[in-house]
């Protein structure tokens, strides 16, 4: 009932743990696997070892959370370990990757896309550092320009650039990847927000700012992913704010062929992939629905 073909790729559900939510352990990444993702994503891996901020880096809030963990990667040429045990996994899993430069994308995407992923995801919308992403996600030619160096460094397998809802136009940023090669969009990654602590008269998060994400951002993601699905023909693993089964149906009604979810394990752990299955299945038979592809971008009709 819930079996998805993403660029190619069967999932035995849409749903695919987001980047960053799980750090590259596999060994959590076969327990999201075994509680029902169809798929399951890195960290964002970048081009040299890095710490990331200091804390406190995740807040609750109120309807989300703000985060600013500030990319920490062991680098991509330190991780041989990791990649053989992610080929152990019984999902399909996607590589993350950032740079700092064009040629770092490059670089990064060539090496890890030689470690047998299903897929690469470009992290061009980090709002947490400017000089690892963010200023690409926001410029058509540039993220055009990443795209398509990437593709042709990678092969076969398929490109996902990851967009941010703050560029002016966001379907401008997803035709400019679709020109580019690019064979899947994922939307959308964290909106920038802050917290400030009254009693200290200081920002909460070390790094100031933030990223926020969880069911605060999800009319936002809902937003792109319903504009973009109108602009370009490749499909879109939609994400942001989905934590119940219907959520998910919304995001496909939208337009979406995948589901995000990353907050959602923050706040109802690794099981809410179990529990997001099941809701969804109630919901289908509920309403008679046989599959997915019954529903994708039914809100456009
Ligand atoms: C703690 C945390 C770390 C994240 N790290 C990354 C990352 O390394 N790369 C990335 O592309 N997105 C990262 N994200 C963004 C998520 O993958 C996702 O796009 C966003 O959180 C929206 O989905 P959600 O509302 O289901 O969490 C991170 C999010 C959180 C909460």
């Amino acid at each position: 009932m819930l079996e998805t073909n993403f660029c190619g790729i069967k999932l035995k559900s849409p749903l695919v743990l987001a980047s960053g939510i799980l750090g590259t352990s596999p060994e959590l990444m076969q327990r999201i696997a075994n509680s029902g993702a169809g798929a399951v994503t890195t960290k964002s891996i970048g081009p040299i070892e890095r710490e990331g901020w200091k804390n406190p880096t995740v807040i609750e809030l109120e309807h989300g959370l703000l985060n600013a963990v500030g990319l920490p990667s062991p680098g991509y040429n330190n991780m041989e370990e990791e990649f053989s045990e992610l080929n152990k996994i019984k999902v399909p899993w996607i590589a993350s990757v950032y740079g700092s430069s064009i040629e770092e994308y490059v670089k990064v995407a060539e090496y890890v896309s030689k470690k047998n992923p299903s897929m690469i995801e470009l992290n061009i919308s980090c709002p947490n550092s400017k000089a690892h992403g963010q200023i690409f996600g926001i410029n058509p030619e540039i993220a055009k320009e990443i795209t398509q160096k990437t593709k042709q460094a990678c092969g076969k397998i398929p490109i996902m650039p990851k967009l941010t809802p703050q560029a002016t136009d966001i379907c401008e940023i997803a035709m400019a990847c679709e020109e580019g090669g690019a064979n899947a969009i994922c939307a959308i990654n964290t909106v920038q927000g802050m917290a400030i602590d009254i009693e200290m008269r200081k920002p909460v998060l070390s790094n100031k700012m933030g990223g926020l994400s969880g069911p605060a951002i999800k009319p936002i993601a809902i937003r792109c992913v319903y504009q973009i699905f109108e602009k370009v023909k490749i499909p879109i693993l939609g994400m942001g704010g989905i934590t119940r089964g219907e959520d998910a149906i919304e995001m496909i009604m939208a337009g979406a062929t995948a589901v995000g979810v990353g907050s959602a394990v923050y706040y109802n752990g690794i099981d809410c992939f179990k529990k997001i299955n099941s809701e969804m299945e109630n919901w289908m038979k509920k309403n008679k629905v046989k599959n997915l592809e019954e529903i994708k971008g039914a809100a456009h009709k």
